[in-house]
């Protein structure tokens, strides 16, 4: 992996940082996601939602329940990067009338045989219902969309205010080391205007030295994948902030986060390839984007808000095993304790042709901190 980076670089100079992390996630065999070596949960690098147990499904079930309700009964719902399949496993046992057609969009042709491989084992009645796709289906649907951790996938620039001017953090070759380095180099215009649009947003202007990042791929992608969905809802769940926040002058360092075996550290260059990289995702950007592409944006609120309104621990302290009744409690923290996954994850519903009442959440709902 470090070798094809380095060869990049030396073919056309210092790369963007965007192209970097493309590199280190997604190059055709020795990415993190598709080069065969990813292990999710315990024995991974991370833990998601879906992963740590079936709480986190149900909830989602409950949520889709009245969209379910409104739509035709061959109704479709397409997952977003579904990883090991945890989440459709459990996901299509819990819905009360499941999907017609369960779509899987999975770029990793490596995780797809992992998801393959796990959704073989539900009944064959369902197990059918699955199909893998390489791109986002053209033929509208009607149904919903979820997408878990997967905008914090998408490559993100990274930017510096230098003289009052954006910069662009490019990766280059340091040649007495031989190590990857940070260089300064001027920002493509595509950067820049999309800087000085946050910036527009901000109450004050970011100070000499920010530096942080930006999806500036992130509008035309959610225009790709929420395309075909002529009516429902679409859920987008990860861990980021509203703009204000994400861009707060003491966050003056991004949010670019690594992941090894279950540590955490800000350094992309260590390891690529068996590091997992991802940036906060800046939920504003989300919802102007889904007003362009003609989506309501319902509703928005933190992963415990949304945790506690579902109602899915009400059956915790009623199970009779012990040993269970402990195991869903641990689970339940997990997910929704501040210091956790509680706060820093967020849930954004977008509804297209459908009432928007059906994607606001009445427990914690953050619409205004947008
Ligand atoms: C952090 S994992 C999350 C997996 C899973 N959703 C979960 O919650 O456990 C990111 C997933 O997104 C996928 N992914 C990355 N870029 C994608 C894209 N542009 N479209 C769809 N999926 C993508 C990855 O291959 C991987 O399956």
């Amino acid at each position: 992996m470090c070798a094809r980076i380095v060869s990049a670089i030396e073919a056309g100079g210092a790369i963007s940082f965007q192209r970097y992390m493309e590199m280190a996630l997604y190059e055709p065999g020795l990415g993190y996601y598709v080069n065969g070596l990813h292990r999710f949960g315990a024995s991974g690098d991370f833990v998601t939602a879906p992963e740590q147990g079936r709480l986190f499904a149900q909830a989602l079930a409950r949520k889709l329940a009245p969209v379910i309700d409104s739509l035709d009964a061959d109704w479709t719902l397409m997952e977003l990067g579904p990883g090991s399949g945890a989440l459709a496993r459990e996901l299509i046992v819990h819905l009360e009338c499941p999907p017609a057609r369960y779509l899987l969009l999975e770029p990793s042709a490596a995780l797809r045989q992992v998801q393959q491989a796990e959704l073989a084992t539900l009944p064959k009645e369902l197990a059918a219902r699955f199909e893998w796709l390489d791109q986002p289906p053209e033929k509208a649907f009607s149904g919903a969309i979820i997408a878990n951790e997967v905008i914090d996938a998408l490559p993100v620039e990274r930017f510096r205010i230098a003289a009052g001017d954006v910069k662009s953090m490019t990766v280059d070759v340091d040649p007495a080391s031989g190590r990857l380095v940070w260089v300064e180099g001027p920002a493509s215009d595509r950067l820049r205007r999309a800087v000085r649009h946050v910036c527009q947003d901000l109450p004050e202007a970011l100070p000499e030295g920010y530096t942080s990042e930006i999806c500036v791929d992130l509008p035309d992608w959610l225009q790709t994948v929420t395309a075909a969905m002529a009516c429902g809802m679409a859920l987008m769940i990860d861990y980021g902030y509203p703009r204000r926040e994400y861009y707060h002058a003491q966050r003056s360092d991004g949010t670019l986060v690594c992941h090894y075996r279950h540590r955490a550290h800000f350094d992309p260059f260590v390891w690529p390839g068996l590091t997992d990289l991802s940036a906060f995702v800046d939920f504003t950007t989300v919802a102007e984007a889904a007003r362009t592409w003609g989506l309501d944006v319902a509703g928005f609120t933190t992963q415990a808000g949304f945790l506690l309104e579902s109602g899915v621990h009400n059956a915790i302290e009623s199970t009779a095993d012990d040993r269970k009744r402990l195991r869903l409690a641990g689970e339940f923290k997990r997910l929704v304790l501040p210091g956790e996954m509680g706060d820093k994850f967020k849930l954004m519903t977008l509804v297209r042709n459908l009432d928007p009442a059906l994607g606001e959440f009445e427990f914690a709902d953050q619409l205004h901190r947008l």
